[in-house]
């Protein structure tokens, strides 16, 4: 038995910390018998000079926001500020256990619920909860919450959730998980939403709408006060998607357009470092009425008299509050993903009030990185569209657009997919591809308001020669990268997580 402890000295080991004071035989004997490997598991052994080696030569085959410029439509790739890091690791912040008792952590509770009153005043929403760690639990969170909205007063038989056509993936997952029937409405001719299709979808059925909005190509929906009211005086509720709040922080906010439930995405708005899966944060807003389903407990606060703790306080108590009897329970094991809540206000509290300077400046970027790509080059035009093609909307987008490679296909073959992979040989990371599906040969880029005006022609200039480039180099990109163009069917259809060795533990 002792074995399973000794190879942790020995060459090979990967590390080269002291042994531990306890001895193995103490260790051994705090696990239960069954518990207990019988021999050990068959992993490469490296010495720790080696092993640090292969996570550094791992780390150079990736690409991240601090590789390059990443236009991941829809991801919100921007820099992650380093002094985020600093403060998160704090030794109040990280040196903290989740079950500390309130007394110890009242630091990390008034970020919490300052957190949660910040992100209500700019969604127009009465009360957040911090609690969903990714966009996508925030929305089976919140639909749950209507769910039981609806059967509180008697309208259960509300069973079918409307979404458009250019919705993210996650909308109608999410509603299916919590058992809705999904109704999906086609857009209009300029992409927006089409008000005569939602009429005909609404009915007495009807629980929710789902919806984004700037949409997933990057246009404002004008019409949605309108869209509200139809489903409002449909008995349903509205639910917004806050992938793209870039867009709009500060200027507009979900509450105003008639939403009742909201989600957020942290890890994208608030500078949270993304990608790979994790790790996120998607709080919740909801209005009054829906906020006795919120999962418990919330980040409360009371006024004290700081005298009492010798003057040291800013007058208020922070605890844990319970939600009460008709909370949907709790959707995560404790009350969040606390290190990307503190990440995420270190962001918002260097912004404070101006908050909104980061959706102009993302604006911004969007439309300049749009006109420099489209315009004025005729050669470009008829190699690719800006879409949507017609409508007001054409001429100005949000914080992210989308193009259509078709042109290009039907004039030498080459796709919006070998177009992205190409991009990879200039240094730069593939934009978000064949999403939203109604674009054909969809390229959807969102430059995020950290990138340069340098940065952003450079893409332009490189997507320009991409265009031009001899089409047998375009259509098997990328040559530079260490992994070159995978087949991702087999991928996706023979999935590998785990080490061979594993099969032996
Ligand atoms: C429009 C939109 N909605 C929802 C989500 C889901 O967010 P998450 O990935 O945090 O689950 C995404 C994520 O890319 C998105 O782009």
């Amino acid at each position: 038995m002792s074995d399973l402890f000794s190879f942790k000295g020995a060459k090979g080991a990967g590390w080269s910390q002291p042994e531990p004071s306890l001895d193995n035989e103490h260790l051994m004997n705090s696990i239960p018998e069954q518990l207990r490997r019988k021999s050990l598991p068959n992993w490469p052994r490296a010495s720790e000079p080696e092993i640090v080696r292969h996570y550094t030569w791992l780390s150079h085959r990736n690409f991240g926001i601090d590789n390059g410029f990443y236009p991941l439509g829809s991801c919100t790739m921007k820099h992650n500020p380093r002094v985020n890091e600093k403060i998160v690791q704090l030794p109040g912040m990280d040196r903290i256990h989740p079950l500390q008792p309130e007394h110890h952590v009242q630091g990390l509770l008034a970020i919490y619920f300052e957190m949660q009153e910040m992100l209500a005043t700019c969604s127009g929403m009465d009360q957040v909860t911090l609690q969903p760690v990714a966009g996508a639990q925030g929305e089976f969170t919140a639909m749950r919450c209507i769910q039981e909205y609806h059967k509180s007063i008697g309208q259960q038989h509300r069973s079918k959730v409307i979404v458009p056509d250019s919705a993210h993936g996650t909308n109608p997952a999410s509603a299916s998980m919590c058992g809705y029937e999904i109704i999906e409405i086609p857009s209009g001719s300029d992409g927006c939403l089409d008000l005569d299709a939602l009429k005909s979808a609404v009915g007495d059925d009807t629980a929710a709408m789902m919806i984004t909005n700037p949409s997933t190509l990057g246009i404002f929906e004008h019409q949605i006060a309108e869209a509200a009211k139809i489903v409002h005086s449909a008995g349903g509720q509205m639910y917004y998607d806050g992938a793209n709040f870039n867009a709009i922080i500060g200027k507009t906010d979900p509450g105003r357009m008639g939403f009742d439930a909201v989600h957020y995405n942290l890890h994208k708005t608030f500078s949270q470092p993304h990608g790979g899966g994790g790790p996120g944060s998607g709080p919740i807003g909801v209005k009054q009425h829906l906020r006795q389903f919120l999962p418990t407990p919330l980040a409360g606060r009371r006024e004290i008299d700081d005298s009492d703790r010798g003057g040291v306080g800013d007058g208020y108590w922070y605890f844990w509050e319970d939600v009460g009897k008709d909370s949907i329970g709790k959707v995560q094991q404790w009350n969040g993903n606390a290190g990307a809540v503190v990440r995420s206000w270190a962001f918002y509290r260097r912004y404070g009030r101006e908050l909104e300077k980061m959706s102009e400046h993302a604006v911004l970027n969007s439309n300049y990185l749009r006109y420099k790509i489209m315009n004025p080059d005729k050669e470009v035009i008829e190699k690719i569209h800006a879409m949507p093609v017609d409508g007001a909307a054409s001429k100005l987008v949000m914080h992210e657009f989308t193009l259509s490679m078709s042109p290009l296909k039907d004039l030498n073959g080459v796709t919006g997919k070998d177009v992205a992979k190409r991009l990879l040989d200039y240094g730069v990371m593939a934009p978000t591809l064949y999403f939203p599906m109604i674009v054909p040969e969809c390229l959807m880029i969102e430059p995020t308001e950290t990138e340069s005006k340098e940065v952003l022609d450079r893409f332009a200039k490189d997507f320009h020669t991409i265009l031009s480039e001899d089409p047998n180099i375009v259509t098997t990109a990328p040559h530079t990268t260490d992994v070159k163009r995978v087949d991702e069917v087999w991928a996706a259809r023979n999935l590998i997580l785990k080490h061979p060795g594993e099969d032996e533990i």
